[in-house]
């Protein structure tokens, strides 16, 4: 059942649903089909079809298997009633979806879950990319926060005193996944995008996970790669997911961490390392940005190197701390690791 909740939250496909372990070893008990109903009510708030489709589902399978003494919830029925007429999404529609950093075994309500509003289907509208979550944000997080969970701190370490900026931050999910999980070790963040329409949804997604924008660590601003300066504050670490999309961004952003990396930024230094997590949808793309990098490791700005990545369908599926799902098929995604060379003006 936690499953089916947790998958009901970040709305994976409904052919995906694992409804079959539900059933495993018995009919599911009426306090668990209250606990599945629960949360299809709080999809069908953003999402009435998907409620639908979801509500038909599960009405099949427990009719199929029920027997004389098995009841199944009224609640169904009046669900099924009211979003009846819901009809499909289009790719515009916004959603709040809920992703899962870290299950607690037993209750679901008691996950740590970051929710955004944003449009999952939408590959590209009004002008952006970044309207939905993208799989290199989650796999990214997934890594930043994986040694903090398995207590081996090292990542927590990184992050200690540390001042962190999100290039490209789309609906701010690896920004928000840090906050909430290092808002007391780290010393501030900035999240950045290039579209000034991103930048004015970002407030609802902090607002929706108890993040106050008025934080006084918290900070989001445009950040146009090639155009607009870097803030005049000290950041330690910058952070990105899929910003590798297209050949034709990738010379503003290697221009943007060359940057950072090598020229003071007024009173306010340097930037130590970037963790940059790449999908590899088009090799040619990923050939150039590896040979913006080797150029900046020439010019003895940077040392980089790929830290992780999806290799073999390595951490898609949900592993012991969170409850994540991808797509099935999703391309290869790699993490960057791009450390500055440290000189003499150190
Ligand atoms: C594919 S989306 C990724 C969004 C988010 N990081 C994620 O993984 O879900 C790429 C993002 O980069 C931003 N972007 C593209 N070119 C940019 C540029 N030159 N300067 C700043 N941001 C840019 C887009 O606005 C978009 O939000």
């Amino acid at each position: 059942m936690e499953t089916l909740i947790r998958q009901l939250r970040q709305r994976v496909r409904v052919p995906l649903i694992d409804v079959d372990s539900w059933f495993d070893s018995q009919f599911p008990s009426l306090e668990s089909q209250q606990k599945v109903l629960d949360q299809i009510c709080l999809v069908s708030e953003s999402n009435p079809y998907y409620a639908q489709r979801v509500v038909k589902t599960i009405i099949e399978k427990l009719e199929r298997h029920m027997d004389a003494d098995s009841v199944i919830l009224d609640g169904y029925y009046e669900k099924l009633f009211e979003v009846m007429r819901a009809s499909p999404s289009v790719p515009t529609d916004t959603d709040v979806l809920g992703y899962t950093l870290q299950a607690d075994s037993e209750d679901p309500d008691k996950d740590k879950v970051v929710l955004i509003k944003e449009s999952p289907d939408l590959i590209s509208g009004m002008g952006t990319t970044g309207l939905r979550t993208w799989e290199a944000s989650l796999f990214l997080s997934q890594w930043l926060l994986r040694d903090f969970r398995s207590s081996g701190s090292l990542t927590r370490k990184s992050f200690e005193g540390k001042t962190i900026l999100e290039l490209g931050c789309g609906t701010g999910f690896v920004g928000i996944c840090l906050y909430k999980y290092f808002r007391d070790q780290m010393k501030g963040l900035i999240f950045t995008d290039g579209d000034t329409q991103l930048i004015d949804r970002i407030s609802a997604n902090l607002l929706l996970n108890d993040i106050s924008i008025d934080s006084g660590d918290l900070k989001v601003c445009k950040l146009w790669w090639g155009e607009d300066d870097l803030p005049p504050i000290k950041i330690d670490t910058i952070v990105a997911a899929d910003v590798t999309y297209d050949a034709s961004v990738i010379p503003d952003l290697a221009g943007i961490l060359a940057e950072a990396m090598s020229q003071d930024n007024g009173e306010y230094g340097r930037v130590d390392t970037a963790y940059i997590a790449a999908t590899v949808r088009n090799p040619s793309t990923i050939e150039a940005w590896e040979e913006y990098l080797d150029n900046g490791q020439h010019d003895r700005i940077w040392d980089w190197q790929i830290i992780d990545s999806t290799e073999n369908g390595k951490y898609l599926e949900r592993n012991r701390w969170d409850c994540i799902w991808y797509p099935v098929g999703v391309a290869q995604i790699k993490i960057y690791e791009i450390r500055r060379v440290i000189d003499n003006l150190d």
